[in-house]
C-alpha cells in the first residue's frame, strides 16, 4: 500500500489489529518480570501508586502524542520529526529512540532467552522436582551463571525476533497478539487465585498493596517513572512507528486508553501472583531480576498438572516478550530502511547481529561478569538503568514539549479529529502534555541529582 509520502508501507488490517499490536508491544517482560521485581526492591505499595500515577498522568498523554505523530506522517520517528520540523534539531528525539531501542533490546533478549529456557526446562520436568522453595531460587541462580546456556538462549530469542521482523510487522503480529493477550490475562488470573490461597499469602498482599511512603526515595520515584515509560513502550518512538502503520479510520484516544488499561491490568495481576507466593515461601521481595523465575515454580508445583501449567505460562510469556522485542527491533530497522534506504532483510539481520553482540556482557552479568562494575552496577543493570530510567523519560519529555509547544496541540487535535467526530478532553490532554509531563520528568531528574 502506498501512503501520501509515496513510500510503500503496510497497514494494520483491522482496528483491533492495531490496538492488539500496540498492546503487544507494551505488555511483555516489563509487566510480568520487571514490575514485580522492582516493586519488591522499592518497598511495595507506595511504589505501585507512584507507578500508576506516572502511567496515567504522563504515560497516557505521551502515548496519544506518539500515535498522533505516527499517523500524521506515516514515517519512522527520525523521518517523522524531519517532516514536521524540517532542518530543526528535534530530530534528535528520533536518534535517541533508535539508540534506546538498541540498548533495551540487547538485554531484553537475555531475559527473553530465560523464558525460552524455562519452556524447555518445564517440558523436561526440571522445574517440578524442588524439595523446597529455596531450591527453586538456587536452580535459577546456577542457570543464569552458566555462560554457555546464557549466550545460547540469548541467541535463540534474538533469532526468533529477527525471524518475525524479517517479514514486516504486520503478518505475524496481529495473529500472535490475538491469542497471547487473552491467554496471558486468563493464566495470570488462575495463578493469582492459587497464590492468594497459599498459607501466609496475605502478608505478601499487604506488602504489595499497603503503601508505606517512608520507603520512597528519589531513586524509587525515578524508577517508577522509568517503569511507566518502559512498560508502555514510550519515549523511543515505538508508538510513533506503530502509529505510522495506522490507516486514518482509527480512533486514537480510545486506542490509547485500551492499550494503557490492558498493560496496567497485566502488571497488577503479575504482582498479585508473585507477592503472595513470596511471603508463603518466606523469600525476600528484594531479590532482584531473578525474583519471578525463582518464585513461579513454587506456585506451579502446588497446582494440578504443573508441567502443563508452567509450559503454557512460559509459552505465553515468550509470545508476550516477542511482540515487544519485535517493536524494539522495528524501531531500529525502520530507521535504516526508511532513512538510509537499506533493504529490510539487510537492516534486520545486520542490526540483529550487532544488538546480539552488545547483549553478550548483559548475558554474562549474572555469572562470569557479576563482579564487574559500571558506575556501581553490573553491565546488565547499567544498560537497563541508562535506557529505561534516563533515555526513555528524556525522549518522552522532549516528545511532549515538541507536540505541546512546537508542532502545537491544535495541529495534533486536527490529526486526532481527522476521523473522530470530536477529541474529548482535549484541554486536559493539552495541559498534561504541555506542563505536567515535561515538568514531572525534569523534577524527577533533578530530585535524583541532588
Ligand atoms: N514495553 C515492553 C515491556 O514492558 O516488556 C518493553 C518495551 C518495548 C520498551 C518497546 C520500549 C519499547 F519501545
Amino acid at each position: 500500500m502506498t501512503n501520501g509520502n509515496g513510500n510503500h508501507r503496510g497497514f494494520w488490517k483491522t482496528r483491533l489489529g492495531f490496538v492488539l499490536a500496540a498492546a503487544g508491544s507494551a505488555v511483555g517482560l516489563g509487566s510480568v518480570w520487571k514490575f514485580p521485581y522492582i516493586t519488591g526492591q522499592n518497598g511495595g505499595g507506595a511504589f505501585v501508586l507512584l507507578y500508576l500515577a506516572c502511567a496515567l498522568g504522563v504515560g497516557i498523554p505521551i502515548m496519544l502524542a506518539e500515535f498522533t505523530i505516527g499517523r500524521k506522517t506515516n514515517l519512522n520517528p527520525v523521518g517523522a520529526l524531519q517532516t514536521l520540523r524540517p532542518g530543526s534539531w528535534w530530530v534528535v528525539i528520533g536518534y535517541m529512540g533508535v539508540l534506546a531501542g538498541l540498548l533495551i533490546l540487547s538485554y531484553y533478549c537475555v531475559v527473553g532467552g530465560w523464558t525460552v529456557a524455562y519452556i524447555v526446562k518445564s517440558l523436561n520436568h526440571s522445574l517440578d522436582r524442588f524439595a523446597n522453595p529455596r531450591e527453586a531460587g538456587g536452580y535459577f541462580a546456577s542457570f543464569i551463571a552458566d555462560p554457555l546456556e546464557m549466550i545460547f538462549y540469548h541467541a535463540v530469542f534474538m533469532a526468533l525476533t529477527v525471524a518475525v521482523v524479517f517479514k514486516g510487522v504486520h503478518g505475524g503480529i496481529e495473529k500472535a497478539c490475538d491469542v497471547m493477550m487473552p491467554g496471558l490475562a486468563v493464566i495470570l488470573c488462575v495463578l493469582m487465585v492459587r497464590s492468594l490461597t497459599l498459607p501466609g499469602a496475605m502478608e505478601g498482599v499487604k506488602f504489595y498493596l499497603y503503601p508505606d511512603f517512608g520507603k520512597i526515595t528519589a531513586k524509587s520515584v525515578l524508577m517508577a517513572m522509568g517503569q511507566a515509560f518502559f512498560t508502555l513502550s514510550l519515549g523511543m518512538g515505538a508508538m510513533i512507528t506503530y502509529g505510522s502503520y495506522l490507516s486514518e479510520k482509527e480512533n486514537l484516544t480510545s486506542s490509547t486508553v485500551y492499550v494503557v488499561g490492558f498493560t496496567l491490568l497485566i502488571s497488577l495481576l503479575a504482582g498479585l501472583v508473585i507477592f503472595p507466593a513470596v511471603s508463603f515461601a518466606k523469600l525476600e521481595p528484594t531479590e532482584g531480576p531473578s525474583l519471578v523465575f525463582s518464585v513461579l515454580p513454587i506456585v506451579f508445583s502446588r497446582m494440578p498438572l504443573p508441567t502443563l501449567v508452567s509450559t503454557v505460562f512460559f509459552v505465553l510469556l515468550l509470545i508476550a516478550a516477542l511482540t515487544s522485542s519485535i517493536s524494539l527491533l522495528e524501531v531500529v530497522a525502520a530507521y535504516f530502511i526508511d532513512q538510509l534506504k537499506w533493504k529490510r532483510k539487510k537492516a534486520v539481520s545486520v542490526m540483529g547481529a550487532v544488538i546480539f553482540l552488545l547483549g553478550i556482557p548483559s548475558a554474562l552479568s549474572f555469572g562470569v561478569m557479576k563482579d564487574a562494575r559500571f558506575m556501581g552496577m553490573t553491565f546488565f543493570e547499567f544498560v537497563d538503568n541508562l535506557a529505561a530510567n534516563y533515555l526513555l523519560p528524556l525522549g518522552g519529555a522532549l516528545t511532549a514539549i515538541f507536540v505541546g509547544w512546537v508542532w502545537g496541540t491544535k495541529e495534533a487535535q486536527k490529526e486526532v479529529e481527522r476521523h473522530e467526530t470530536q477529541f474529548h478532553f482535549v484541554e486536559i490532554w493539552a495541559f498534561l502534555i504541555r506542563f505536567v509531563a515535561p515538568v514531572a520528568v525534569a523534577a524527577i531528574f533533578l530530585a535524583k541529582l541532588f
